[in-house]
């Protein structure tokens, strides 16, 4: 599949204002800060289509981008960030499950986790619901161009260890700067989306 045109749909604050139609869609989950925005930056081109920011939390709401016309890429809020506020934090967890549960349009999530860190208690606890749901789920690692190639491998097998990722569930290592993964990743899509 080659990416040829996205474009900002909507915002959405719940399941009632994500869009209509039938469209099959793909979500990109992860902490504030882990790279979704970039990833998806990168994965259509586009350097300032997703919003990015070194302010971590910035994407509170659900944004869909319509690619090619055909499907979503949804960029949903980041977790785990500390200062969100109360009331921000506690609408997170409902309508991210509510949206994981009952979207019949979405057709796979991209699990983006940062190769220097161990995944984090949310970051586990959001791959159970990935299982729990049974939805088909892939995991990005970002950020790969800042630790050198031996340390990848290390920290590949800690996350891997702590998430006890299945085997159905490809794992690509990627960086928005470099564009290492990104056909990976579109080719993961391609197949979740069935196209
Ligand atoms: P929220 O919207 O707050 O949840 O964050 P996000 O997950 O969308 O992260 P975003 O894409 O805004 O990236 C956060 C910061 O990490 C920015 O400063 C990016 O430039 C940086 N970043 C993202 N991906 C990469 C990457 O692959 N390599 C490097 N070196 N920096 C990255
Ligand atoms: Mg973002």
């Amino acid at each position: 599949m080659k990416i040829i045109t996205a474009e900002f749909e909507k915002t959405a604050v719940d399941l009632k204002s994500c869009p209509a139609g039938e469209r099959p869609e793909i979500a990109l989950a992860g902490r504030s800060n882990v790279g979704k925005s970039s990833l998806l930056n990168k994965l259509v081109n586009r350097k300032g289509l997703a919003r990015t920011s070194n302010t971590p939390g910035r994407t509170q709401a659900i944004n869909f981008f319509l690619i090619n016309g055909g499907f979503y890429l949804v960029d949903l809020p980041g977790y785990g960030y500390a200062r969100v506020p109360v009331q921000v934090k506690a609408k997170w967890g409902p309508m991210v499950e509510k949206y994981l549960k009952e979207r019949s349009q979405l057709k796979g999530v991209l699990q983006l986790v940062d190769v220097r860190h161990r995944p984090t208690e949310q970051d586990i606890q959001f791959y159970r619901w990935l299982l729990h749901f049974g939805l088909p789920a892939a995991v990005a690692v970002t950020k790969c161009d800042k630790l050198s190639r031996n340390q990848i491998n290390k920290q590949i097998k800690i996350i891997k260890d702590a998430l006890e990722l299945k085997q159905e569930h490809p794992l690509v290592l990627f960086s928005a700067l470099s564009g290492q993964g990104r056909d990976e990743i579109i080719n993961i899509i391609e197949e979740m989306i069935g196209l």
